[in-house]
């Protein structure tokens, strides 16, 4: 369902988790510049899931390492609960989970999903543990917590990084293109999986992707991106029930949907 600019403004007043303000962006290259994004503003409440889809390039990494405070707008606010993401990150957390699993070849998969734990607070206790074994349980892959990276599929390492991505249970939850190297299959297995996990704890979920259907499936609500400068082009409200199964993809709803969203990418 496409929102028109009257009900965007009527969502105006509700309390906002993450405001994006107007922000721009501009990387220095040789003795110019290149425009990543241009004017993006949105919100995000709290609970809610958002997708971003746009073409490769479109500027969609550089908007979450912004949101995570990772760098800096050249232009524009972004705030989670009045507060800077840099604050934010260090003080609440913000769970980050990029298109390629990053976890440390040396560490077994329970190590490496206790890692921010380690870093936060030096030390790991039992409670901890048992929190890393029920969220690796959650995520479909109990019985591989000694297992080490290279032993698992690119799937299963998908669900570590996730689960690693929770384990500080962070407020926040930032995903770059999980799911896009993975084959179709397992891709979808993931979704249906992660969907059930994000909804039934209530995540605050900004995921990137250039998938309209994932975008669609995983979402609440979808805003779409214009090629590089990004510019927020149109946004979406994703009607579809709160269970997310396999049924929902061959939908009429979902395929309908799907075309809309497309409708309005570049
Ligand atoms: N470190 C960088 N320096 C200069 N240009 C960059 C840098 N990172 C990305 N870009 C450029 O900014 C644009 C947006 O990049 P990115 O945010 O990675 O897009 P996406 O994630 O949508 O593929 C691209 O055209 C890319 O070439
Ligand atoms: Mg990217």
């Amino acid at each position: 369902m496409l929102l028109g600019s009257e009900q965007k403004l009527a969502a105006v007043n509700t309390d906002y988790f993450l405001d994006v303000d107007r922000v721009s962006h501009y990387y220095s290259r040789g003795f110019g510049f290149t425009q990543s994004l241009d004017d993006i503003s949105f919100n995000l409440r709290s609970g809610e899931i958002l997708s971003i889809v746009g073409s490769s390039g479109c500027g969609k990494s550089t908007l979450l390492r912004i949101v995570a405070g990772l760098i800096a707008p050249s232009e524009g606010k972004v705030s989670m609960e009045e507060q800077s993401p840099t604050r934010y990150r260090t003080e609440t957390g913000i769970g980050f989970a990029f298109q390629k699993p990053v976890l440390f070849p040396w560490k077994t998969v329970l190590e490496n999903i206790l890692l921010p734990v380690e870093i936060r607070s030096g030390k790991v206790d039992n409670i901890e543990r048992v929190r890393a074994l029920s969220l690796l349980e959650m995520l479909g892959i109990s019985g591989f917590e000694d297992s080490y990276p290279n032993q698992l599929s690119g799937g299963m390492l998908q669900r570590a990084a996730i689960a690693r991505a929770l384990m500080n249970q962070p407020n926040l939850l930032l995903l770059d293109e999980p799911f896009s190297a993975l084959d179709e299959i397992i891709r979808e297995n993931l979704w249906i999986d992660f969907s059930e996990v994000w909804r039934s704890q209530k995540l605050t979920v900004l995921l990137v992707t250039h998938s309209i259907r994932e975008a669609v499936f995983l979402s609440d609500r979808v805003l779409v991106m214009s090629p590089r400068p990004g510019q927020v082009k149109a946004e979406f409200a994703i009607p579809l029930p709160q269970e997310r199964t396999r049924a929902v993809t061959i939908s009429k709803e979902f395929v309908e949907l799907c075309e809309e969203v497309r409708g309005k990418l570049e």
